[in-house]
């Protein structure tokens, strides 16, 4: 067993963890979830990780004017930052970028208006908890521990939680066991007030046919392969009802389906929508890389005469051509691709060009690309900015940055997503 450490917390780390140093030990920090920079704990130490030593908080033993108490029982598994006051997370984020981006100016950090029940996607687990089915999150720190969730999750809104207590309280009522199902993932639209669930099992045998659901307008059972810990889609066993939500952006209908890809906080996403509107000059092409279902590009279509939008998935691409359709956007061109092996072909010296990566970011022959046919504006929307100040480096030699400015996608979490705009520097012309 361990020995407990009684530590001073003082700072974050990038991730959002509080650290503290360990100079005797010769650690260099001890890191904890839970505790707030400025703050006295007691820890447990846990194991080690790339030099630091990850510890669980056991007791406060001075708590920063910033703490405030945690709404749910849960929320190390959600939201860690659940114990900072909100605007302390928010200059936390603002600084976050300001570290990562030295050389350019924060012109803001657009703070949320809406921190609760704010994501339209969550994926619940299941336990068995005094003798009863339950939904549930994966402890922390403890892939295998789950903490039964009796009232669903107040990072989601009311009506999705209580379309995933009504799932979780039908399975319950057959009896059916907690090795039976990985996973419950709720969508919901902010729009319309809709939800949509997919119930992922690992029983082949499962009675999807007989599910029934009032609370969502559709639903479908996949069987996932238990050697996977992932909702993946093995095979679909039913689906009924809706088969997309539709959420409304920046004045334009989105319709997207149940196992696609939304940004999850539609108020915040359509500010940094109107933010890159404002970025976009009036032009002739814009390359949108990344494009999902249309979210950004469909809002663009005034601002160019023609927008290519590339997404490598093809549903998604699909749902985008469908979108633009329902828009009546004759310019904007989905296509199902990966951005590094068309850019080069696709992309001209005088494009606009948006990216919307995935937390890994560009990948290195976009960026190769880029370097090469060197587009006049790129437009880079990220919600991972390490790995954006990474790619912005990467074409610094090319491009110099104009404007940056961070959004909260993600209240209660260090998650957070940013804009940076770069323009090709004169002397690359
Ligand atoms: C962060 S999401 C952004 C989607 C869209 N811009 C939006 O706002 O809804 C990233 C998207 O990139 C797509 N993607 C991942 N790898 C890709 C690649 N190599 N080329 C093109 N798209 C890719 C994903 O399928 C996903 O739709």
């Amino acid at each position: 067993m361990a020995e407990l450490l009684e530590l001073e917390f003082d700072r974050l780390t990038p991730e959002g963890m509080a650290a503290a140093p360990m100079p005797e030990t010769g650690d260099r920090v001890a890191l904890a979830w839970g505790v707030l920079p400025g703050e006295r704990a007691r820890v447990l130490p846990m194991r080690r990780q790339k030099g630091a030593l990850l510890c669980r908080l056991v007791e406060l033993l001075r708590a920063s004017p910033e703490r405030v108490a945690p709404r749910e029982d849960h929320y190390l598994s959600c939201s860690p930052w659940q114990v900072t006051r909100y605007g302390a997370q928010v200059e936390a984020k603002r600084r976050v970028l300001e570290n990562l981006f030295p050389s350019v100016t924060l012109e803001r950090f657009v703070a949320a208006e809406t921190v609760w029940g704010y994501r339209n996607k969550m994926e619940f687990s299941f336990t068995e908890h005094e003798g009863r089915l339950q939904l549930a999150f994966h402890e922390r720190g403890h892939s295998q521990r789950r903490l039964p969730l009796p009232e669903g999750c107040q990072l989601a809104g009311p009506a999705m939680n209580a379309a995933a207590l009504e799932a979780v309280t039908w399975l319950a009522t057959r009896g059916i066991r907690a090795s039976a199902v990985k996973s419950l993932i709720v969508r919901g639209s902010r729009a319309t007030g809709r939800v949509m669930v997919g119930l992922y099992v690992m029983d082949d045998n499962f009675p999807a046919g007989e599910l029934t659901l009032e609370r969502s307008a559709g639903w479908a059972v996949y069987y996932s392969d238990p050697l996977s810990p992932a909702s993946v889609e093995t095979r679909l066993l039913d689906r009924r009802g809706a088969d997309h939500l539709v959420e409304r952006v920046a004045g334009v209908d989105l319709a997207w389906p149940l196992e696609g890809f939304f940004q999850n906080h539609a108020e915040v996403f359509e500010l940094a929508v109107d933010e890159i509107r404002r970025r976009i000059p009036e032009t002739a092409r814009i390359v949108e890389l990344y494009s999902g279902v249309g979210a950004i590009g469909l809002a663009l279509c005034d601002k160019a005469e023609e927008i290519l939008a590339v997404e490598s998935n093809q549903a998604a691409s699909a749902w985008a051509e469908r979108n633009r359709h329902a828009a009546g956007a004759e310019n904007y061109h989905p296509r199902a691709a990966r951005a590094e092996l068309c850019a080069e072909e696709i992309l001209l010296p005088s494009d606009v060009v948006v990216v919307d990566p995935p937390r890994t970011g560009l990948h290195p022959r976009l960026v190769e690309a880029l370097a090469r046919v060197r587009p006049r504006r790129i437009v880079y929307l990220s919600c991972n900015p390490a790995n954006q100040a990474r790619d912005a480096a990467m074409l610094g030699a090319i491009y110099r940055a104009v404007t940056l400015v961070g959004f909260d996608f993600y209240p209660q979490t260090p998650h957070l997503e940013s804009l940076l705009v770069l323009e090709r520097a004169a002397e690359a012309e």
